[in-house]
């Protein structure tokens, strides 16, 4: 059980009012909130130790050193990587895959095929694209059914030995289908093909074991788990982050250089060029240390007692439709009501303080497919209550009405 009313004292700013009224935050999946810890470690790291790191012999550029090759040990052992120097700290999820996808411009040829999901974000079909424009590579997708699944016999219809690259996430952000990951990996493992899943809409849910899972990579953004934008976790099996050539050339990713020629840093070094996110990097194990203190099991089972609550309660309203039925699912309730434009419904929820997303969630062809512009997207966390989303419901009704 959670101590959710306790949980609740842990992020200040779920005590504030937006537009006079309490802030009800169901805009989980966008980006979650920032416990008092993790706001503590970033006060801490510009207080008491900020410094460059990998660089100086000076205490503070040790200490710094020190907590951010620390948090990527948390990191390493949340997703159970079997090495540190598998993990890969980037800027986001987004900057992750863009790593991977030039990599793989040099290892791709023409005519070989890349597999991605009909639920992709943007984010994991738009790098893909353009890794088939510079190779000649064939963009194939698995489709989606009205539940907002994966089309499985689809999926073992494209697996072919030509087919080189799967990308699917294991989390849909607009829909919040929980994808049967593990089958995809194996089966595409059995043509030859490496995969890549999109674990930033899972992992504030789930604990993903990556040795487990034998993803090739997985990705995520530290924002969603509980800790600060601009940081993204890259994890690749350690063969083929040795195999990729470097993403950005810069201070750090070198082992020599001269005019004529430059050798490259070991793993993780060679990815990381420049000055990271320290203070970001740092701040991140401490929000994974904060979740993982209350459990990903009791999470997920409570996060699901908000679903199912909040689902019952919103099919009560007439001419409600949820998009992404699945039972398999996360505390994503991505729905319309009759003709209302979602915008309209997401101005009306901020007037009352209630915070959703609205649109189409980077995620065009899943709207393109329901033939619809967007959806009001509510996306419970583990601090959210019953409470709010009785709230929520009234304010979606007074909103309904007035729209009608
Ligand atoms: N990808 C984030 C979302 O789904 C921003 O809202």
């Amino acid at each position: 059980m959670l101590d959710v009313k306790k949980i609740r004292e842990d992020f200040p700013i779920l005590k504030r009012e937006v537009n006079g009224n309490p802030l009800i935050y169901f805009d989980n999946a966008a980006t979650s909130q920032t416990p008092q810890v993790v706001i503590d470690a970033i006060v801490d790291y510009y207080s008491n130790y900020n410094a460059n790191i990998h660089r100086g012999v000076h205490s503070l550029s040790q200490e710094a050193t020190d907590a951010y090759e620390e948090a990527r040990i948390k990191i390493q052992k949340h997703f159970n990587a079997a090495k540190p120097y598998e993990i890969i700290l980037t800027a986001g999820t987004t900057h992750a895959i863009n790593l991977v996808a030039h990599g793989f411009a040099s290892i791709l040829k023409e005519g070989e095929e890349i597999l991605v999901s009909a639920l992709e974000h943007h984010s994991n079909i738009v790098p893909w694209q353009m890794l088939c424009e510079k190779t000649g590579a064939i963009l194939k997708v698995i489709p989606q059914t009205e539940s907002g699944e994966l089309d499985m016999d689809a999926f073992a219809k494209a697996l072919s030995p030509n087919l080189k690259l799967v990308f699917v996430n294991h989390v849909s952000n607009a829909l919040g289908t929980i994808n049967p990951i593990e089958h995809i990996i194996k089966e595409a493992h059995k043509v030859g093909a490496t995969v890549l899943i999109d674990g930033a809409q899972a992992t504030p849910h789930i604990k993903p074991d990556v040795q487990a899972l034998d993803a090739d990579f997985y990705v995520c953004s530290a924002h969603k788990i509980c800790g600060p934008t601009g940081v993204g976790i890259l994890y690749g099996k350690e063969e083929w982050l040795t195999k990729l050539p470097p993403y950005q050339g810069g201070g750090e990713m070198i082992d020599q250089v001269s005019f004529e020629k430059t050798t490259y840093a070991g793993l993780p070094h060679k990815f990381e060029a420049g000055t990271p996110n320290i203070c970001g990097g740092i701040a991140t194990g401490a929000g994974l240390d904060y979740m993982n203190a209350i459990g990903f099991d009791n999470i997920a089972r409570y996060e699901d007692e908000l679903l199912q609550y909040g689902t019952e309660k919103l099919l009560e309203i007439e001419g409600l439709k949820i998009y992404g039925t699945s039972a398999h699912k996360t505390a994503v309730i991505s729905f319309n009501v009759g003709n209302i434009h979602p915008y309209d419904i997401g101005t009306i929820l901020d007037k009352l303080g209630i915070a959703v997303r609205t649109g189409h969630h980077c995620a065009q062809p899943i709207m393109e497919y329901y033939k619809i512009p967007g959806t009001v997207r509510a996306s419970f966390s583990f601090y959210n209550t019953k409470e709010e989303i009785d709230t929520f419901v009234a304010g979606l009704k007074r909103a309904v009405t007035m729209l009608s």
